[in-house]
């Protein structure tokens, strides 16, 4: 069976036969009123959780491994290299246990903290507001800080607000300089809580709106120009409900953007392994991360019932795959790998995103180092980039660039009698002219053909580079760091105004036009 993204028309209806036989379409409808899409959707978020911060980022100024102020210098370079537009922190859930005020000052006086979500361990707070936004800056990249709602005051997060952005003579500004830091980092976007429904503190959405307005209230922007970007806590998957009366009862002076979290998650009480997983867990987690499309199409129609100018933006700052944990790894941790379904799931969502770029401005991977589906894992000095790494690397080329929306008929991507749409495609013109395509193929058997029609686009100097391996549990190891590396692909042809592309079973293309 054929899908279409949008309504065929019959006479098309008739000749879905065969098309079925032949291959994908997509045509490129370029159209000046189309957004941009916005870099920050390629944000990432970096939990203290397992080895994210402690013995990933972060491994102290007197590592033998090669650092700037504690956090590895090869991290850094991987992180640049990804252009990393901004970094979530410090949680997740351990943002409504986090005092952040116990995490500057000199580091031999800082109480401990004892990670409550994340395996019990305890940590001696040596990581903390300075180390990151210290990183962010290294980095270049905006820092989102996750405030503390659930389990910290008003007053709090105020004072956190003020110690970071405030330029005038204050107590907070005045600790921050006697801490070793003169001017304020600036610090514009914030999360009033995380997960408020669950790990945040158990709330009903019509409670947390209203919290949300009080904490939002005394968050003052400190002089930071442009003012603060507040993100509420969001729903989460298909909690509706949560983004109505997010939506319906905080005034949007207060509220630039509203969270979602959704993970491409089998079951929660049979999530199956990372690696070694069976066909039947590679289609469900297809599944689910296709959700995403349906996800957000839905939040963005009530929010566009609240505010049809589309001032709040769509915020998915937890996405990723989830499985169980590595064998022999504190189940706390939350430690996988990262094969090509990882792949399949960066590549599809992040075409999402892009057809989606109207509303949803930014989002964030769970998670950066170590943890979930991550795009660098460490053990000891040694570092690999991960499947979804390199996704993300051949897609950031989209990052700020033009959306140009297209129309896709896809064969389906069919297992054990149910069906996906087996390819997936987003395409944009970033400001040097250049034409970027991306497509994906998550079947695990069959090879798609693409016929991508160019409509007045003129494309020229057309290259591509693809992501896939052998098998679909391929992933690199620290014995086998390369094994799995983006490639030049050629199998593509542009004949009378059709660029026809062979994309192999899971497979991730990324196409480049002048
Ligand atoms: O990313 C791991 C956890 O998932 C986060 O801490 C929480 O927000 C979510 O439930």
């Amino acid at each position: 069976m054929l899908r279409t993204t949008r309504i065929l028309p019959v006479f098309l209806l008739f000749l879905t036969p065969l098309i079925t036989l032949a291959q994908a379409t997509v045509s490129l409808n370029p159209s000046d009123e189309a957004p941009v899409i916005d870099k920050n959707i390629y944000g990432h978020f970096a939990e203290h959780l397992g080895r994210c911060i402690y013995d990933g980022l972060y491994v102290g100024e007197k590592s033998n491994i090669p650092n700037t102020e504690g956090v590895r210098n090869d991290i850094i370079n991987a992180l640049k290299d990804l252009k990393i537009p901004n970094l979530r922190w410090p949680g997740g859930c351990f943002a409504d246990t986090y005092h952040w005020k116990d995490g500057v000052g000199p580091q031999s006086e800082r109480p401990t903290i004892v990670n409550t979500w994340w395996g019990n361990v305890t940590e001696d707070n040596s990581f903390g507001t300075h180390n990151f936004l210290n990183l962010c800056e290294e980095l270049g990249a905006e820092p989102y800080l996750a405030g503390n709602v659930g389990s910290g005051e008003v007053q709090e997060l105020a004072d956190w607000v003020q110690y970071v952005n405030f330029d005038g003579i204050s107590p907070m500004s005045d600790w921050r300089k006697e801490n070793g830091r003169e001017k304020p980092w600036g610090v514009k976007y914030w999360g009033v809580g995380n997960e408020a429904w669950g790990c945040g503190g158990n709330m009903r959405v019509e409670y947390y709106a209203d919290i949300y307005r009080k904490y939002a209230t005394f968050m003052s922007d400190a002089g930071l120009e442009g003012g603060l970007y507040k993100i509420a806590s969001g729903a989460s998957n298909d909690d509706y409900h949560w983004t109505e009366v997010l939506m319906r009862d905080i005034p949007h002076n207060l509220l630039q953007g509203v969270a979602l979290h959704h993970y491409s998650v089998i079951d929660w009480n049979a999530k199956g392994p990372s690696v070694g997983f069976s066909e039947d867990q590679y289609f469900k987690t297809m599944e689910q991360a296709w959700l995403m499309e349906e996800l957000i199409t839905k939040h963005v129609e009530i929010m566009d019932k609240y505010d049809p100018k589309g001032k709040v933006d769509l915020i998915v700052d937890e996405w990723g795959g989830w499985y169980d944990v590595m064998e022999d790894t504190n189940p706390g941790f939350l430690f996988q790998q990262n094969t090509m379904r990882d792949a399949m799931i960066a590549g599809m969502t992040l075409n999402i995103f892009h057809n989606h770029a109207r509303r949803v401005k930014m989002a964030n991977l769970a998670q950066v180092v170590n943890v979930l589906q991550a795009v660098i894992l460490t053990e000891g000095e040694k570092m690999i980039l991960t499947p979804t790494y390199h996704v993300m690397k051949m897609y950031n080329v989209h990052q700020d660039a033009q959306l140009i929306p297209i129309e896709l008929n896809t064969p389906d991507f069919e297992f054990n009698g149910e069906k996906l749409p087996a390819v997936n495609a987003s395409a944009s013109k970033d400001a040097a002219g250049k034409v970027h395509i991306s497509l994906v193929n998550i079947d695990s058997k069959k090879s798609n053909t693409v016929s991508v029609a160019v409509g007045a686009l003129k494309l020229k100097d057309i290259s591509a580079t693809i992501l896939t391996s052998k098998t679909l549990e391929d992933h690199n190891t620290f014995e086998s760091p390369e094994k799995i590396q983006p490639e030049q692909f050629k199998k593509f042809k542009l004949k009378n105004g059709t660029l026809e592309v062979e994309l192999p079973p899971f497979s991730v293309v990324v196409l480049e036009a002048n």
